[in-house]
């Protein structure tokens, strides 16, 4: 059997950092599947571009953080090619090739095209950038010739699309591309410390970068079960975002415990947190220690050998496209 291809790409935007939504929804996958395949895994910083193309002043600094980041999750750029899309400019010619043969229609009808534009109201985004962005990433995967791509579920869609397109593609010009599939975690979502969804934007998460006083700020003012209003007032533990956190970071018998103490209300919430500080903290020193080894080398040397090993793989899937569309 041919060992799979594997690729996946994040986007520096915001401040560049990651959360443990992220760990949970993909990057989690990522560290794993460096064990079953060759893996690319890339910033994608003309995706940043799509949304944020009115305020560049920080994308070499997201750049930095998102690197860092990735690095300190366990990534490793010795065994993994790690890159910058735009050091790789076959994608860029990729990208007009392809956008030859993708139907308008296929674009527009991408939920996350109106949505973003409603919500990121703020911004201009009706853009041919934009409209693109999902060809973009079909690209990015493509060019790689990968077959397996580790996502969130919120890129299902995407993913569709780009099967469809390579579809299409072998279909006009020979069958040349694998078709990709999304690898997809189980986990549920994780909650934020408001108890909704973590997300950058609700500005409810916990980062993989936060110092242990941070984590500990965070997690103490956490909402609980509404029930638990007085210390003797027992708890639904299920009902608890804490409760999902500990399901995620502590061991097994203290979730038992902190299950059934809930529940007879043996424990307060404000010891259950405590549990949960430490516990999320023992989880992110590794993640600390590693980042701070990376930390005294730059981005473009890091990135350096990955962006040529990404960019010599991309100029041979380019070269063969060229061929078959006889350009
Ligand atoms: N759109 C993806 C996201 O927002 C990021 C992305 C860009 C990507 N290119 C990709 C993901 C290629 C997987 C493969 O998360
Ligand atoms: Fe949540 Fe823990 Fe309080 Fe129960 S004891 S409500 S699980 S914080």
């Amino acid at each position: 059997m041919t060992p799979r291809v594997i690729m996946s790409g994040i986007r520096p935007s915001g401040t560049g950092e990651f959360h443990l939504g992220h760990w949970e929804g993909a990057l989690k996958s990522w560290v794993k599947l460096q064990d079953v395949g060759e893996c690319y895994y890339s910033i994608v910083d003309w995706h940043a571009l799509t949304t944020d193309y009115q305020d560049v002043g920080n994308i070499q600094t997201n750049i930095r953080q998102s690197l860092l980041d990735l690095l300190a999750v366990g990534i490793d750029p010795v065994r993994s090619v790690v890159y910058l899309q735009s050091a790789v400019k076959e994608i860029a010619e990729l990208f007009l090739l392809l956008g030859m043969m993708t139907p308008l229609g296929w674009l527009e009808r991408v939920p996350t095209f109106k949505e973003q534009q409603e919500q990121l109201s703020d911004r201009d985004i009706n853009t041919f950038g934009f409209l693109g962005y999902p060809l973009l990433q079909t690209v990015d995967i493509v060019i790689m010739k990968a077959d397996t791509v580790p996502v969130g579920e919120d890129q299902v869609f995407h993913l569709e699309l780009a099967r469809e397109i390579v579809r299409r593609f072998n279909g006009l010009y020979g069958d040349y591309f694998p078709e990709p599939q999304a690898f997809l975690t189980a986990i549920p979502k994780l909650p934020g410390v408001d108890g909704r969804k973590m997300s950058k934007s609700y500005g409810n998460a916990i980062y993989l970068n936060d110092a242990p006083a941070v984590v500990e700020e965070k997690i103490k003012p956490m909402v609980t079960d509404v029930r638990r209003k007085r210390r003797s007032d027992p708890g639904i533990p299920d009902d608890c975002p804490v409760f999902t956190l500990h399901k995620a970071y502590s061991h097994t018998a203290e979730i038992a415990t902190v299950n059934a103490e809930c529940r007879s209300a043996g424990i307060g919430c404000l010891d259950c947190k405590k549990i949960l500080i430490q516990n999320v903290n023992v989880f992110l020193d590794p993640f600390r220690q590693r980042r701070s080894r990376y930390e005294k080398i730059s981005a473009a040397e890091i990135l350096e050998p990955g962006n040529r090993r990404a960019s010599e793989r991309a100029r041979q899937t380019v070269a063969q496209v060229r061929s078959l569309m006889n350009i």
